[in-house]
């Protein structure tokens, strides 16, 4: 969606904070031994409590109200029976609509003792993001995002998963603009309209290039296998640069 109002702004803030906020408490309750239905149900009850629902239930009956990734799965992985052990990756992705409006945040988190080639590799997914936001700006390139992400991960020796593209968000869970690489795209031609709304969601990975199907009908898999993370943000680009939705707590 494009921005068109004050309306529009502060309904985008609301449901942005409520995904953030639902991605921070997560966070702060992961603990080795909890299963990630477990973990789903702190993301549910915050997210009820704020009045908002999980968008991925809503509009695909997704069997949660997030996707909890763990390790070997790099996407869309359905909250269950699996034990979050110590040195686990773990993806949270938290997706929710509010007064029709819709927003969508995601991070990875290492369980200590983590590898340091994975702590390394979650604090530089993060700074991938920024990498990319940094490139947001009304009138802006869209392709300028993925060739920023891409010379990000090569200059630090890392694989981006080049069939998850970032998308349109706001009174949909995914519209227009669609399919937004964050990686080099020399077919990428179109540019950030004014108020546009839209997520950067780069999966910066130690030797992934693709996201594979598995058995369900949800759970995306690294290939070839390797660490995998992948951060989220829903932003506004506006003629001042990016306005971040999903920052936690503001
Ligand atoms: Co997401
Ligand atoms: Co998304």
């Amino acid at each position: 969606m494009t921005v068109s109002g004050d309306d529009d702004l502060m309904a985008l803030k609301q449901i942005g904070r409520i995904v953030a906020d639902t991605l921070e408490a997560m966070r702060k309750s992961i603990e080795p031994g909890m299963t990630t239905r477990e973990l789903d149900r702190v993301g549910r009850a915050f997210m009820e409590a704020a009045g908002a629902r999980p968008a991925p239930e809503m509009l695909y009956a997704f069997p949660g109200a997030t996707c909890i990734s763990v390790n070997e799965e790099i996407a869309h992985g359905i909250p269950g029976d699996r034990r979050i052990k110590p040195g686990d990756l773990i993806n949270i992705d938290v997706s929710a609509e509010k007064d029709r409006y819709f927003s969508d945040t995601g991070a990875s988190f290492a369980v200590p003792p983590a590898p340091r080639a994975v702590e390394r590799l979650c604090r530089d997914g993060r700074r991938a993001l920024w990498t990319g936001l940094r490139q947001v700006g009304a009138g802006k390139p869209l392709a300028g995002i993925g060739w920023a992400v891409g010379a990000f991960a090569r200059k630090n020796g890392y694989t981006l998963v080049r069939n998850l593209a970032s998308h349109g968000v706001g009174l949909a869970l995914h519209e227009e603009p669609k399919e937004i690489a964050t990686w080099p795209d020399a077919s990428e031609r179109r540019v950030m309209a004014d108020g546009v709304v839209f997520t950067i969601e780069p999966f910066l990975s130690l030797g992934a290039e693709f996201a594979e199907d598995g058995d369900d009908p949800w759970t995306l898999y690294s290939q070839p296998m390797a660490p995998t993370v992948q951060y989220e943000h829903t932003v506004v680009a506006t003629r001042h640069g990016p306005l971040i939705l999903t920052m936690p707590g503001q």
